[in-house]
């Protein structure tokens, strides 16, 4: 088999997924479920948020075939020995009530140079097995996703990332795009500090929709795949019509051409050198 090929097809994602983090309650399941309803079928968990299992029932509970969700967890930083690997695997699995898991990401590239290799190799493998469809990372530099790829024998499907109109990843993106690794922005509402950001109010004010909503359609029109996270129905609701906003390309170029730059998450302990 050629470098890179697969015998599972490459996952097609949506135009925008559903986050989860902090969601690990009945109000949460809830919310997720409402989510659902409006159209979510891109679902974003980790084993960092402690909330597989909320995110489980509620699939259960939705009564939506299983095979219209693409579910995407995150192996956490301390699981990244091929043992670790394939014993938390199987308890992400337990925790959400699944036979596979769409999307396992690598949370953070910690100790990547070190135990990278191995870390996917055994990856790979939960792909051979069926009990994961694909493999994607999270938090990688462009130089990181470069060697993940040269490195593993199946396709790095996605990169998930801090992006958002103050941190625009201009040059990862084209990177990606050449590639062929989804982006997939975190914090694509800068954790709710959408508000404080002028060209995003004034272009919702022109469209007559929100500052929020204008992020998202920006995310969107770049070929990205925002996960934004609200278990409130009207933001819900809201966030997945932000798909049909049509920017123009001088909307686009206003937003682009924003020079305020900030990163709001980058643990030092486990963060790359960005
Ligand atoms: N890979 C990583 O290292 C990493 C790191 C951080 C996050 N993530 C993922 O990214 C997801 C998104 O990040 P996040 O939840 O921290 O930040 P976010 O999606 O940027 O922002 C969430 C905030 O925006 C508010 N909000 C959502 N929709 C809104 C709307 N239409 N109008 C007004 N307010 C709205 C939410 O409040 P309400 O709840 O009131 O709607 C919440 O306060 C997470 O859930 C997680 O899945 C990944």
């Amino acid at each position: 088999m050629i470098k890179g090929e697969t015998k599972i097809a490459k996952l097609k994602l949506p135009k925008i997924g559903l986050g989860t983090m902090q969601g690990n309650s009945k109000k949460s399941k809830q919310g997720f479920i409402k989510g659902f309803e409006i159209g979510f079928r891109f679902l974003d968990t980790a084993q960092m948020y402690f909330n597989e299992r909320v995110v489980g029932e509620a699939i259960k509970e939705s009564g939506i075939p299983r095979d219209e969700f693409i579910v995407a967890t995150k192996l956490f930083v301390n699981n990244l020995s091929p043992r670790k690997v394939f014993k938390s695997t199987e308890r992400s699995l337990k925790r959400l009530g699944l036979e596979t898991i769409d999307m396992l990401y690598i949370h953070w590239p910690f100790r990547f140079h070190k135990i990278g290799g191995d870390t996917l190799k055994a990856m790979s493998k939960l792909v051979d097995q069926g009990k994961i469809r694909s493999i994607a990372v999270s938090n990688f530099t462009p130089q990181h996703v470069d060697e993940a790829i040269s490195i593993c024998d199946k396709p790095i499907i996605a990169n998930q990332v801090e992006m958002h109109p103050w941190l625009q990843q201009k040059e990862l993106v084209a990177h990606h795009k050449k590639k062929g690794v989804y982006v997939v922005p975190y914090f694509p509402l800068m954790h709710g500090r959408f508000n404080d950001v002028p060209e995003l109010v004034e272009l919702g004010k022109k469209h007559n929709v929100s500052a929020a909503q204008i992020s998202l359609a920006w995310l969107i029109k770049k070929g990205t795949v925002p996960i934004p996270k609200s278990v409130n129905p009207v933001h819900l609701k809201a966030n997945w019509e932000s798909q049909n906003i049509k920017l123009s390309s001088k909307d686009i170029k206003l937003i682009d051409s924003i020079e305020k730059e900030k990163r709001f998450l980058s643990p030092p302990l486990i963060a790359p050198k960005w």
